[in-house]
């Protein structure tokens, strides 16, 4: 299944409409409000970690959307910022990088990297400052990717019209790169949060499984679905490279996992668990061990998917003992947006979380992350995935804009909310 990527598009608008409502009266069901309870507060006696995906510009950055993720959320995952596209600040620097660093990486291979980039002047600083103002947490998303990152990352020379680098310059370029953002931002906590962590978990790998993969043939994305990362090297090395340069950098107190979308089907999952196992595998390793605590699944779902399927999915990692966390939750309502079947729906999924959560006893589902704030600003409504919905509007998120532009709770996080 072929998926588009357009980022949040709408937040624009819901920027606009909800800053003119700031100083209103609030209605009944305004997220703000006193009567509607706390997302996070209902779950986090089941999971540790319970938020919302969001933006910077239009949304983090604003005070009455800070009010409400207090409120509502004691984690939050940037839609963006995070990524190498935006780490790199790829559209303001380049093509002008100062060609003037060097790296001495674990294996003592000594490469150039530019000393201009990543640019802490983007928005990576500022969202962890918001979040240590609001008392909430993050988890880091991400650090390798086939999308979004700048494609001369995996050039010679840095530039993308000269041929692909070879495996060990890009294993050199990867621990820099992991190094990097992982270090600063750790360096950022200890300066500003007493060296307590803001980001609490980093996807480290996103997305390597093929769409294509059958439960013969369990692939990674290849050449031709996009990933730069397989052309290099051909193989899953990559993948396990990014999980040893993760644990060397990355606190031990700070979770690793590998996160993908699709789980549900047969071929994916296979593909998926394919890749958990190599990382696994090289979890003794003497030298540079390897480590994963948790497979993020996405769950860009439909209302139409099956509850038992997704089950399946969460108990098949749960055999790898590590746990689960629900990373971009939203529910695509298809052809017909009915209220309180989404209500439903959400509900059954809850459910069926809440069964399978983390125990003391138990590896499972420890953190469940929305993938947007509302139906206004959800990528579900970019041009193409309306297309790919059967040009219809989507309606997959917990809370909604009214006529006056106010933040009011849908029935399927009133429905939700029932359940305690
Ligand atoms: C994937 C990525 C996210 C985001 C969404 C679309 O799920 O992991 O970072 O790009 O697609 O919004």
């Amino acid at each position: 299944m072929k998926r588009f990527r357009i980022l949040f598009f709408g937040a624009l608008i819901m920027g606009n409409l909800f800053s003119c409502k700031a100083s209103f009266e609030l209605s009944p069901n305004n997220w703000l409000n006193d009567n509607v309870p706390s997302f996070s507060k209902n779950f986090e006696k089941y999971f540790q970690h319970v938020g919302i995906a969001v933006t910077y510009e239009n949304e983090l950055s604003k005070k009455i959307i800070q009010d409400g993720l207090k409120k509502h959320t004691n984690s939050i995952t940037m839609g963006n910022e995070f990524k190498p596209d935006f780490v790199f600040n790829n559209w303001e620097i380049w093509p002008k990088p100062n060609l003037d660093g060097r790296f001495t990486d674990s294996d003592g291979k000594n490469i150039t990297v530019p000393s201009n980039v990543p640019n802490w002047n983007n928005k990576v600083d500022n969202c962890l400052q918001i979040c240590k103002d609001l008392g909430i947490q993050m988890r880091g998303h991400v650090l390798l990717w086939h999308s979004q990152t700048p494609a001369w990352f995996f050039h010679e020379d840095f530039d993308k019209e000269k041929p692909l680098v070879d495996k060990s310059t890009m294993n050199a370029r990867l621990e820099w790169y992991i190094k990097t953002l992982v270090e600063h931002v750790q360096d950022w906590e200890k300066k500003n949060n007493n060296g307590k962590h803001i980001v609490w978990a980093w996807d480290v790998a996103n997305e390597a499984a093929s769409d294509g993969a059958t439960t013969d043939d369990p692939r990674l994305r290849n050449a031709e679905e996009g990933s730069k990362w397989f052309e290099i090297y051909g193989d899953e090395s990559f993948l396990i490279q990014a999980f040893r340069y993760a644990n060397k950098y990355v606190s031990k107190d700070v979770e690793l996992c590998y996160n993908d979308y699709n789980c549900v089907y047969d071929g994916k999952r296979s593909s998926i668990l394919k890749i958990l196992d190599s990382i696994i595998a090289h979890k003794n390793d003497l030298q540079m061990p390897t480590r994963i605590n948790a497979m993020g699944m996405q769950s860009h779902i439909s209302k139409n998917t099956k509850v038992t399927d997704f089950e399946k999915a969460i108990k098949d990692f749960l055999t790898k003992d590590i746990d689960v966390q629900i990373t971009e939750l939203d529910i695509a309502t298809e052809e017909k947006y009915d209220p309180q079947e989404l209500a439903e729906v959400y509900k059954k999924y809850f459910e069926m979380f809440i069964k399978n959560r983390k125990t003391e006893k138990s590896k499972g589902i420890s953190a469940v992350t929305v993938w947007g704030i509302n139906d206004e600003t959800t990528w579900l409504n970019s041009p193409d995935q309306i297309k790919w919905h059967g040009n219809v509007k989507q309606y997959p998120l917990l809370f909604e804009l009214n006529s006056s532009g106010e933040m009011v709770t849908k029935k399927a996080f009133d429905e939700i909310m029932k359940i305690n």
